[in-house]
């Protein structure tokens, strides 16, 4: 499909958009509606507002998420950094929020009680009651590379089923897990209980894995993003077009959703994802610093402090060793942090025990100057500590006078 093509689908989704904003109200769904959630029924934009341009296909994320507006802005699931009142706002101002559910899935697991307590915080938000009977219009994000994976059929679907968010975001698998078929297992028994899933991948041979396994929404997340990605990554700018590519020639029909992340904190960004062949973007930076968030207040400095996000930022799996979560990332994974103390040391040549245990000692006597960071290469542009709302809106709009004015220069 050519760059023009893609302009035109932007600006034809915004105008549908608005539309479908003027004949609906927001997301509420009847217990009717709900009981045959697990074929998608959600009213679809087609049937409440009339389509003008009949060349353009369904705009699938409206129709499985009826609250969102085009371009839609998914914020990550951040562990450590987003929560349940960060996805509200997001999801509120017609973007889609996701809760971190972490990658503990062990009856008992810390992690899923936090999540069942932040997911509440949600529904209260959007002043839903009654849960399963209720959609609750915020994804949840999970991290697969644990061994504990292996429960996750038996403890995490029984709480999603619980609470009843629209979306499941599934993210680095172990290698293993995925050739042992246990990944695909997840998938459909997330499927099969209604929830739209969408899987985070970082080159074309994991969004093909994700295709195969049964995957809705497929987020491509390039090599600039913040926090954990994959250790052989590509740019959006390469990796969007060709997995959009394969996936329109080995997966033609299946309507797959691809999302862009990596790098993406403002509308210029926006408007240049949807030119690859996004029909949506995730942004996990931008919203670090936002006041719902749970950035430790040194980690919100820094980042409204860092400049020039290439060097001020490093992409390597050394920060999970120094700081400690080697563990939890198998090799094909490492992340990207802000350069601090420990990463300068270990370009000196500290070793890395003793690199570590400056970490640890200094953690001890509470200086948080040698704590990690995760962000992304767009952190420069990262300044304004505004609502996730305002910013959801502020860059869904900057997004669509972009494309316009591109408009005007052919
Ligand atoms: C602080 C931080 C924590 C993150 N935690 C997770 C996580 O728990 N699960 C996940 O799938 N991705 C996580 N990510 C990656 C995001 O899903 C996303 O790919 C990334 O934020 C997009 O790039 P950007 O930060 O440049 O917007 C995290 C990113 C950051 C910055």
């Amino acid at each position: 499909m050519g760059h023009h093509k893609h302009l035109q689908i932007g600006l034809e989704c915004i105008r549908r958009n608005q539309d479908l904003r003027r004949t609906t109200t927001h997301q509420q769904r009847t217990p009717t509606q709900k009981s045959s959630r697990k074929h998608h029924p959600i009213t679809k934009p087609a049937e409440m507002a009339p389509r003008h341009h009949r060349d353009v296909p369904d705009n699938k994320l409206n129709s499985w998420f009826p609250n969102t507006q085009s371009p839609v802005i998914i914020s990550a699931p951040m562990l450590g950094a987003a929560n349940g009142a960060l996805a509200a706002a997001v999801s509120k101002a017609g973007g889609l929020g996701f809760i971190p559910g972490g990658l503990d899935f062990a009856p008992g697991s810390a992690q899923l009680a936090a999540l069942a307590d932040e997911l509440t915080t949600a529904r209260r938000l959007f002043g839903l009651a009654d849960r399963t009977l209720t959609p609750l219009p915020v994804g949840v994000g999970f991290i697969l590379s644990h061994a504990s994976l292996v429960h996750f059929e038996e403890t995490a679907i029984p709480l999603l089923q619980d609470h009843s968010p629209q979306a499941v975001w599934l993210f680095a698998p172990h290698p293993e897990h995925v050739v042992s078929g246990l990944v695909g297992r997840i998938v459909a028994a997330l499927k099969n209980s209604g929830f739209i899933v969408v899987f985070q991948v970082g080159n074309v041979a994991s969004a093909r894995r994700a295709a195969l396994d049964g995957a809705d929404i497929i987020v491509a997340q390039g090599a600039d993003a913040g926090g954990h990605q994959f250790a052989g990554g590509a740019g959006i700018v390469s990796l969007v077009p060709e997995v959009v590519s394969m996936l329109e020639r080995e997966f033609a029909g299946r309507g797959i959703v691809v999302a862009a992340a990596g790098g993406i904190v403002d509308g210029r960004g926006v408007a240049a994802a949807l030119a690859l062949g996004a029909e949506a973007v995730v942004m996990g930076t931008r919203f670090l610093i936002a006041p719902e968030a749970s950035t430790a207040e040194f980690q919100r400095k820094l980042v409204i402090e860092t400049e020039d996000g290439g060097p001020s930022t490093s992409k390597s799996s050394v920060h999970d060793d120094l700081h400690g979560v080697r563990a939890n990332w198998p090799s094909p994974y490492d992340g990207r942090a802000i350069i601090g103390e420990p990463w300068r040391d270990h370009l000196k040549g500290v070793p890395l025990e003793e690199n570590i245990k400056k970490n640890q000692e200094a953690k001890a006597a509470g200086d948080v100057t040698r704590l990690v960071t995760w962000a992304g290469t767009g952190v420069g542009l990262v300044k304004d500590a505004i609502p996730a709302g305002d910013t959801v809106r502020e860059v869904r709009e900057a997004a669509q006078q972009r494309i316009r004015h591109l408009q005007t220069l052919f």
